[in-house]
């Protein structure tokens, strides 16, 4: 259901000889390497590696998956909202994440595996999404730091992304990144307004700043040292920039923003270094990462069983439009017969 796997080999076709056939191979793989060294992209109807192939559609699900359970953290607060305004701007933002998630899915399609497929992974838990959906959103302060630092931190590394080698990977990341720009904008308007109100309204964002921000450098994935796939998604052209590399470019680029808003950032190692001009920063708890990794952060299952329980609360739906577009074609057949 809902394949858009046009490039899928077609299992009829006689196989060639295997001298030919590794001929062909060779050629395949010297013109695929040829489009990568120009800085070309492939695209869903070349040819390309298995493992190309492969790195692609996990790290395209898995963003997916990220971003349809990203919409449940602040989809908690759309009833709480304190003004029509902040309720309508959140609605836009959570709906776009969905929007994201289904640009990502037809992306990943594209390489050939079907959606119910990679639903399938995420709901029995084998496929991963981005830890930093795991946590709880206790305040409505949450919801701007959200904004500012989650989707800060989802900009910085995906604004590269649009120059990925995978053509339809990079087109649906250019549209993403315009709309996380608004996302991010958003969440800082409203810390701003926060921040010139009460002293509770003041706390409530320090509170929450302290919550995210680890959370947010961890996001960006392990030390480049720890990271199995980053090398050779890096000469593929498909991550351009790497895990450290973003972390730190996040770090320079948000500590100014913190002052603007008169807030501390909860790192008392954080500090300007005038070698390297970046700033230096302390240690990341990678125990708590990876266990959040693996299923057992503090929100882990409760988001789970509420995308599992939305998925088939939805059953009806998918299956009344399948019904509706196979009674189309029935009347679009007899008409042109
Ligand atoms: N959460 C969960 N798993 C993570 C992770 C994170 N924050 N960071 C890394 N991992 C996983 C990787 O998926 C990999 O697991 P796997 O080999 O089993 O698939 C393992 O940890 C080792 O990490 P690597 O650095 O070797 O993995 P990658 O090279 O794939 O890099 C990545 C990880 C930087 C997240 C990269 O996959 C990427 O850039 N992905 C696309 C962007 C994305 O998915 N962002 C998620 C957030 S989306 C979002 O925030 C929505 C927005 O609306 C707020």
């Amino acid at each position: 259901m809902y394949t858009q796997s046009f490039n899928v080999q077609d299992g009829q076709a006689a196989a060639p000889a295997p001298a030919v056939a590794l001929a062909e191979n060779a050629a395949a793989q010297a013109k695929f390497d040829a489009k990568i060294n120009a800085d070309d992209k492939i695209e869903p109807q070349d040819w390309m590696p298995d493992n190309y192939r492969k790195t692609l559609v996990r790290q395209i699900s898995q963003h997916a998956h990220s971003e349809i359970v990203g919409m449940l953290p602040e989809g908690n607060w759309i009833s709480r909202a304190p003004s029509l305004k902040r309720k309508a701007i959140l609605i836009a933002k959570v709906q776009d994440e969905g929007g994201h998630g289904l640009y990502l899915y037809s992306a990943a399609e594209t390489l050939g595996t079907s959606r119910d497929q990679m639903l399938e992974g995420l709901h029995s838990g084998r496929a991963k999404y981005s830890s930093i959906f795991n946590y709880p959103t206790l305040t409505w302060a949450d919801v701007g730091v959200i904004g500012w630092l989650v989707d800060g931190a989802a900009i910085m590394n995906q604004i590269p992304l649009c120059r990925c080698s995978y053509g339809p990977y990079a087109r649906a990341m250019i549209r993403v990144c315009k709309e996380e720009s608004f996302h991010q904008r958003q969440g800082y308007e409203a810390l701003l307004v926060m921040m010139q109100g009460t002293a509770a309204q003041k706390a409530m964002v320090q509170d929450a700043v302290n919550r995210w921000w680890w959370k947010c450098l961890a996001m960006f994935g392990p030390p480049d040292s720890d990271s199995p796939n980053s090398d050779q998604a890096m000469r593929w052209g498909i991550k351009r920039i790497s895990n450290d590399d973003l972390r730190q470019k996040f770090v320079d680029a948000t500590v100014p923003q913190a002052k603007v808003l008169g807030i501390s950032l909860p790192d008392p190692d954080l500090k300007w270094n005038e070698q390297r001009q970046h700033y230096d920063f302390g240690a990341i708890d990678w125990d708590e990462f990876w266990a959040t990794v693996n299923g057992n952060g503090p929100c882990n299952k409760e988001r789970l069983a509420t995308r599992v329980k939305a998925h088939n609360d939805g059953q009806w739906v998918r299956e009344a439009a399948l019904a509706y577009a196979s009674k189309h074609r029935a009347v679009a057949h007899k008409e042109a017969a």
